[in-house]
């Protein structure tokens, strides 16, 4: 029986952490450690209840901070963990800056890192989550990619070593949790939404949020479509909202059952709510990742509030459109969902699978027949 360290701390990666969990309890003692950076109950807590991810065995408690700050926590007090719990491997997930510590601090103490969902590029450098996708990714023993691209990307980078292509494990979160979000979720007749005649919105990149200018722009986007528009707010876009004086924007929030509602601006909502809410949508507005490609799974089309993803096949099936943070081509793209009856649905992150591959493979033997990591 192998001992797994599994660092996570980000909303997305509980959502991932939740089928790979369970998978790999049959066979190994997996030692959960949640970083912090993700502490208000609806961000967190409420995902471990849903999902039943089991409680964190070491909580760090970090909490926010500038970038450097938040991971240099991050990095101390995993360092410490993994020093104590001696694991045979280390499971990342993602870009976050949770990821990249738990990266770091395994790969200087020569623990083999798993990283799942490896091979993912924005080139956009700028970006946090970018720069983590790739320190991650070349610290890593195993690399559990999504698609065929990312592998390419990888294979691009010099890394051919350890490449899995698994599929999406976000895919297996939807698989599994879909029958019990219809079963549980009162979501619809909360907010008095009839089903494909809303959309739903979230916004938290730091390129729109720190950037008035595009924020408002999202918000001016989000006006010219047709409500309602259903917008579960998230901690740092509410804070940009009130810095910079943008409150008017989410001011059209009417009575939950009018029907000439707009906006209707709610607080971040659970796993089990957002899937039901994104299943019944007529037309997914985001700028996460996450979402671009749950609202593919689920059939329903998508407008990207980025100049650039990491998801490129969704867009090239169709199913997502890319527009950035543009009033007119938010509200056009909007426009050609709508229009669009019907699309190729192709399988384009494998088959909800994943995790049973991830932990076939990880019990195996390390790559390179080494415990160290490859470089
Ligand atoms: C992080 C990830 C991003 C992921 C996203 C999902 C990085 C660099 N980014 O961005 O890849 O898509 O999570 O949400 O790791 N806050 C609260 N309550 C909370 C959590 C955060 O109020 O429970 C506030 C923090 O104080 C901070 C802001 O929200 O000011 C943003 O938190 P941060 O940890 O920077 O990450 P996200 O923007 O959520």
């Amino acid at each position: 029986m192998k001992t797994f360290v599994t660092v996570i701390g980000a909303r997305p990666q509980f959502i991932k952490a939740a089928p790979l969990s369970n998978e790999l309890r049959k066979r190994n003692r997996e030692f959960l450690v949640h970083t912090g950076q993700h502490y208000d109950d609806n961000m967190s807590d409420v995902f471990f209840r849903e999902m039943g991810i089991p409680a964190p065995d070491r909580h760090l408690n970090v909490g926010s901070g500038s970038h450097g700050a938040q991971t240099a926590a991050m990095l101390a007090k995993i360092e410490l963990v993994l020093e104590e719990i001696k694991p045979d491997a280390v499971i990342i997930y993602g870009d976050t800056n949770s990821t990249v510590a738990g990266a770091l601090a395994a790969a200087k103490l020569h623990i083999p890192v798993a990283h799942v969902e490896a091979g993912l590029r924005s080139f956009d450098r700028r970006m946090p989550e970018e720069v983590n996708r790739v320190v991650a990714d070349h610290l890593s023993t195993w690399l559990f990619t999504p698609s065929e691209v990312s592998v390419r990307q990888l294979a691009t980078e010099g890394i051919t070593k350890g490449v899995h292509d698994v599929g999406d494990i976000m895919a297996d979160s939807v698989r599994v949790f879909s029958p019990l979000a219809d079963r549980q979720s009162g979501v619809l007749e909360r907010l008095a939404l009839q089903p494909r005649k809303y959309s739903v919105a979230t916004i938290h990149r730091a390129a729109n949020t720190d950037d008035p200018a595009r924020l408002a722009g999202i918000f001016e986007g989000l006006r010219r479509i047709p409500g309602p528009v259903v917008l579960p707010l998230h901690p740092r876009t509410k804070a940009a909202v009130q810095r910079s004086k943008l409150e008017h924007l989410l001011s059209d929030t009417e009575a939950a059952t009018s029907d000439t509602r707009r906006l209707v601006v709610v607080p971040p909502l659970g796993y089990l709510d957002m899937l039901q809410l994104q299943k019944n949508a007529g037309v997914i507005l985001t700028d996460s990742g996450g979402m671009q490609k749950e609202a593919y799974y689920l059939g329903v089309p998508c407008v990207t509030l980025r100049d650039e993803t990491e998801w490129v096949e969704t867009v090239k099936a169709g199913w997502n459109h890319l527009v950035g943070a543009d009033p007119a081509r938010i509200a056009a793209a909007w426009e050609q969902c709508r229009a669009c009856e019907s699309r190729e649905w192709p399988l384009l992150y494998g088959d909800g699978r994943a995790a049973g591959r991830i932990v076939e493979i990880l019990a195996a033997k390390p790559v390179c027949g080494s415990s160290i990591p490859h470089f």
